[in-house]
Parts: C-alpha cells; sequence; structure tokens
C-alpha cells in the first residue's frame, strides 16, 4: 500500500466520524478554526481528558473571548478559573502566553511553529498541533495517542523513548500537505477510539489492511514496552 493511501483513508473516516469537540471546525464546514481556542485547547488537553476539559474550555471562552481579552484579565481570576484542572503553571503560562502576543505579535498568535515554539507554555508537540490544526501547515503532530498508532502502523519493534526518532520519522512521512490539521485530529480521535492502548478494535479500523503491526498480528503489543 502506498504512503499517500494511509492519509486519504484516514481522512475519509474523519469526514464521518470526527468527535464535535467544542474547538473544533468539523470537515466540511466553511470556517477556519480560531487559533486563540486551539492554543487553549491544547494547553488545557497537555495534562488532561478531551472530558474534563469540556467545562474548562466553555467557562473561559465564555469569560475571556479573545487572546486580548485574556491578556488583560485579572490574574487572580484566571487562577480561579483553572482551579480544579490541575498543574497550576499551564494557568501562569496561559497569562504570559496572551501576554505575549498581544504585546509582541499585535494580539494574533504567530502562524509558525518555530515562532509558536518561542511562546511560553507552548514545546515541541502543542506548536506543532496549533501550526497544523489552526494554520494548516504540514506540520508532524506526534502525542502519546500518535506514537502508539505509528508504532503499530510501521510495526515499529523498538522500545520508548528510543523509539520516538524512528517513530515520529514515519508520521512525518505520512502526514499530508492537503488537511494536515484534520489529518492529525484524525489520529486523536483513531488512537482514543479504535487504536486504544490495550484492546484494539482493528475490525472497524480505517486503516487495519495498511497496519503492519495488524497484519503481523502484534498491533496490541506495541509500542512495546521496555524489559525491566
Ligand atoms: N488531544 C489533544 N489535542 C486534541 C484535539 N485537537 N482533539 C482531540 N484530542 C486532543
Amino acid at each position: 500500500p502506498k504512503r499517500g493511501d494511509i492519509a486519504v483513508r484516514l481522512l475519509d473516516w474523519y469526514d464521518g466520524s470526527a468527535r464535535a469537540l467544542p474547538w473544533r471546525v468539523l470537515p466540511g464546514s466553511a470556517k477556519r478554526g480560531d487559533p486563540y481556542r486551539i492554543w487553549l485547547s491544547e494547553i488545557m488537553l497537555q495534562q488532561t481528558t478531551v472530558a474534563a476539559v469540556i467545562p474548562y474550555f466553555g467557562k473561559f471562552t465564555a469569560r475571556w473571548p479573545d487572546v486580548v481579552a485574556l491578556a488583560e484579565a485579572d490574574e487572580g481570576e484566571v487562577m480561579a478559573a483553572w482551579a480544579g484542572l490541575g498543574y497550576y503553571a499551564r494557568a501562569r503560562n496561559l497569562i504570559a502566553c496572551a501576554r505575549r502576543v498581544r504585546d509582541e505579535h499585535g494580539g494574533v498568535f504567530p502562524d509558525s511553529e518555530a515562532a509558536l515554539r518561542n511562546l511560553p507554555g507552548i514545546g515541541d508537540y502543542t506548536a506543532a498541533a496549533i501550526a497544523a490544526i489552526a494554520f494548516d501547515r504540514p506540520a508532524t503532530v506526534v502525542d502519546a495517542n500518535v506514537e502508539r498508532v505509528v508504532a503499530r502502523l510501521f510495526a515499529i519493534r523498538e522500545t520508548l523513548p528510543q523509539g520516538k526518532r524512528a517513530i515520529r520519522a514515519a508520521a512525518a512521512s505520512i502526514t499530508p500537505e492537503r488537511r494536515p490539521g484534520d489529518f492529525a485530529q484524525a489520529m486523536m480521535d483513531l488512537g482514543s477510539r479504535i487504536c486504544t492502548p490495550r484492546n484494539p478494535d482493528c475490525p472497524t479500523c480505517p486503516l487495519a489492511e495498511h497496519c503492519a503491526g495488524h497484519r503481523l498480528g502484534i498491533a496490541a503489543a506495541l509500542p512495546a514496552k521496555p524489559a525491566r
């Protein structure tokens, strides 16, 4: 199977099965994602589940509808609104980042991975996610879900963390020029709903016939746990 087929198959599946999430623009919509909402969701999702993030995301965007509003917010009020999400350094970086976007970028999020990575609280993963999802840049977006999907698709047997290089290269090799943001989100949805850690549901997977791990009967065992 050609590598380009993987993106086509996955995007076809996403077109029919994308989760409706409050920060997401569903496929087929003429709207563009709002970089502020995508940034906010990615920061909240760094150490927190989708289900836990949803009410906080609603509360934040109602109270502070854009990045300048958040930059002008009372710090104590933001910290209080964050209470319960945990990892409070994220909230302090959130405020710092909003102020930098206001002061150094005219209140507009930069659209390149490199510029995004320079902002407080935005590391490699988050910069790639925002570049792809908000700006349709063909960035390679690799979180733990995507690592698992890619390790299985390519039957990468190296244990983590050594396997990360090979996984990232394989992920880059299937990232399409067209719809990279939808592709990234489709990989996340596949990892959370079908290509799950313990019991992957290969019979319903849109990529099963392209999956080396499935063909070899080792998908559920990947990525391999380091010997201990
Ligand atoms: N986890 C992190 N970012 C996500 C996104 N954009 N959609 C679903 N799950 C995610």
